[in-house]
């Protein structure tokens, strides 16, 4: 089995005496509150899906992640993991705070071992190649200007209402892996419904290794993305239809979209790693906003990295498309097909057709995906 990034899969939740005591000594402490990413990031955090991360990042590991990708500790990290405490909420170095949810639920403690300012426009250039327009910005700009570190100790690992079932731990997902007897698993990273050509990247993946991660992006994501809930009806519709089901496997990844292309390449594939994936999808414009990113800005910055850094196997993946010519799914390096023969549809032209109830062609979505669509587009609200 793959090691975990930085050789040891974190575990920061306690049960039994050691829950009850730390709860009742959480009880004592000032409170920090946590927004729903942060959230996330704590649960991913506690099960070791950040591992080495045993909290939220200090000055040092911020700084060294922020300006040269590493922790202070020399392991490759691409992006801050960070915790802002709310208006009227203090914390001091050397102290310990209990950190609450916005409902309420007291998560754990976390050891504080260092309050900084960050500078926040140096975060967002170097690390999103972004501007005031940029969803990192939008999010950045939301919190305090303040940032606390230190190791998390967890009591409650935050809970949810959706897609319980495939909440699976990195323990879990390697526990299930060994069960199956897969030596080599791909992660397929999305935050998309599974459109003919994600679907032909995870196939051509599936040559090559012997299980498949299907494993879709749950935490926030900006307002125009599709939802979890409609994508997993979709997932589960394809799966269901078109994939090998003993070689495949559906689980939700909790993290918050951070937009951050080539960066959050590396931080999906870090993760990845620790769920027990040996390689991991990463194709064209992955994590992608706008025009902020070159298309294989997400699979150049791999190169930046010494062998034995990250451990992970990057597939990687020119751009997909139905070809009329070759009369299958293709790339640009399987196909000489011109412009014409490729089946191409913009995402708002795909917004439009499914808003209109028309379902884009079988070679672009199959049709069982567009029903869904087209059936969400039809509610007059989506969650
Ligand atoms: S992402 O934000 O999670 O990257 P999306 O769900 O659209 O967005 O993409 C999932 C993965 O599929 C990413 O690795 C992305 O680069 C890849 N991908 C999406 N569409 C294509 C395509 N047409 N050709 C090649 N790769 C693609």
């Amino acid at each position: 089995m793959i090691a975990p990034h930085g050789g040891t899969l974190i575990n920061r939740v306690v049960e039994g005496d050691e829950r009850d005591a730390l709860l009742a000594k959480a009880a004592g402490l000032p409170v920090v509150t946590l927004n729903s990413r942060e959230a996330s990031d704590l649960e991913m955090i506690a099960v070791g899906a950040m591992s080495p991360l045993e909290g939220f990042m200090n000055e040092a590991d911020y700084n060294g992640v922020v300006n040269d990708m590493h922790l202070a500790s020399g392991a490759a990290w691409p992006l801050p993991v960070v915790l802002s405490p709310k208006a009227g909420e203090t914390a001091e170095a050397g102290s310990e705070v209990a950190l609450k949810g916005e409902d309420g639920t007291v998560y754990g403690i976390m050891a504080v071992d260092s309050v900084y300012q960050p500078d926040k426009k140096n975060e967002l250039e170097k690390c999103y190649k972004g501007d005031e327009e940029h969803p990192a910005w939008g999010y950045l700009a939301s919190i305090g200007d303040t940032y606390i570190g230190g190791v998390i100790t967890v009591a409650n690992v935050p809970s949810y209402e959706k897609h319980n079932d495939y909440r699976f731990t990195p323990a879990q997902t390697r526990a299930a892996f060994a069960e199956k007897g897969w030596d080599t698993v791909v992660a397929f990273q999305t935050r998309n419904p599974i459109h003919r050509a994600h679907e032909y990247l995870t196939k051509v993946a599936l040559e090559q290794t012997e299980g498949l991660l299907v494993h879709p992006l749950v935490g926030d994501t900006k307002s125009d993305d599709i939802p979890s809930d409609v994508r997993m009806q979709c997932y589960h519709a394809l799966l269901n239809k078109y994939y090998p089901l003993d070689r495949t496997m559906l689980g939700v990844y909790p993290q918050a979209m951070r937009y951050g292309g080539p960066r959050e390449a590396i931080l999906h594939a870090l993760c990845r790693q620790n769920y027990g994936c040996t390689h991991i999808i990463i194709g064209r414009d992955h994590a992608g906003v706008g025009s902020y990113y070159g298309t294989f800005d997400a699979q150049q910055i791999f190169n930046n990295f010494a062998d034995g850094e990250i451990l992970i196997n990057t597939l990687l993946f020119e751009h997909a498309f139905y070809c009329k010519l070759t009369g299958g799914m293709a790339s640009t390096k399987s196909s000489p097909a011109s412009n014409e023969d490729k089946i191409f549809l913009s995402g708002t032209k795909v917004r439009e057709m499914l808003s209109n109830g028309e379902r884009p062609p079988a070679e672009f979505t199959r049709p069982e995906v567009a029903d869904i669509l087209i059936a969400s587009y039809a509610q007059p609200a989506q969650a």
